[in-house]
């Protein structure tokens, strides 16, 4: 594990694959230690996660768990208490955050067109404006969102709103992509696209990190699950093996339907 903290994974860091402004990436993240405590409650205790690998990787949970925390500590939005997370061996900073998407269970749009939200999230990626908007175009087109680019963001529909979100945090095409429960308030159809959209994006390259609590979500897309419980890692296992067979208490009560998800 220390080694990894210092390599240079993912074969992002040399080869920006945006051509922007930020040249080197993110990959492996990794976070060291992690604590977090309030009114007497642990609601962290991670001794080591690390995110590397063209995997798609879920987190699950019951609710409370931590997963929200802990993706938010992971993404840089938010600092733990004790312990460190490293970006490719370094600290987190401001120009390789726009190596990350983020999309959370409510979509956050600007008050602009479906069109002008792209835009905007591609110029503050550093493309020139022509630029920005034919690669917004473009990421219009994977969201099925074409024929809606001049409406405001804000009369979409919710699963339109998320396609949106997730094709903005897509746009720069992020070596990594943090989803939390995106699907949880949508239609079944809405969910499909989402994650057809999830799925293309993680064969394009992106390492894509999913907090579900649809366990059949999970099993479609990911390929090793880490479970959370109490804010602890109880245990890391590829897709097939963990919802074959659970080995810690915690995540066989949970996928028994013991746990309140
Ligand atoms: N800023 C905060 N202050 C105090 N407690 C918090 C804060 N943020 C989250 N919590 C608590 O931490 C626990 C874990 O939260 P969260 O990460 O949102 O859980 P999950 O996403 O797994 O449902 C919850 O019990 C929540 O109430
Ligand atoms: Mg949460």
């Amino acid at each position: 594990m220390a080694e990894a903290r210092f390599s240079f994974a993912g074969g992002s860091a040399d080869i920006p694959r945006t051509g922007l402004l930020v040249t080197t990436g993110v990959l492996p993240i990794i976070g060291h230690k992690l604590t977090m405590e309030r009114g007497g409650r642990q609601l962290l205790d991670i001794d080591e996660i690390v995110l590397d690998g063209a995997v798609i990787t879920a987190i699950m949970g019951p609710n409370g768990a931590g997963k929200t925390l802990l993706l938010r500590c992971l993404a840089g939005l938010q600092l733990p208490d004790s312990g460190e997370v490293s970006w490719a061996g370094m600290p987190p900073d401001r120009a390789r955050a726009l190596r990350l998407g983020f999309v959370f269970q409510k979509p956050v749009l600007l008050r602009r067109s479906v069109l002008a939200n792209l835009v905007f999230a591609l110029k503050a990626g550093g493309l020139p404006g022509r630029q920005a908007r034919i690669v917004a175009g473009q990421a219009l087109k994977a969201a099925r969102l074409e024929r809606l680019a001049r409406s405001p963001a804000r009369l979409l529909s919710g699963g339109e709103q998320q396609r949106l979100a997730l094709a903005r945090a897509l746009a720069l095409k992020p070596d990594i992509l943090f989803l939390d429960e995106p699907t949880v308030s949508l239609d079944p159809g809405s969910a499909v696209a989402i994650e057809a959209m999830v799925r293309s994006a993680a064969a394009a390259g992106t390492k894509c990190v999913l907090v579900s609590h649809d366990i059949g979500q999970a099993r479609r897309l990911a390929e090793e699950v880490i479970f959370l419980s109490g804010g602890r890692i109880t245990e890391r296992a590829a897709a097939p093996r963990f919802f074959r067979e659970p080995q810690s208490r915690e995540a066989k009560a949970y996928l028994a339907g013991e746990i309140l998800a």
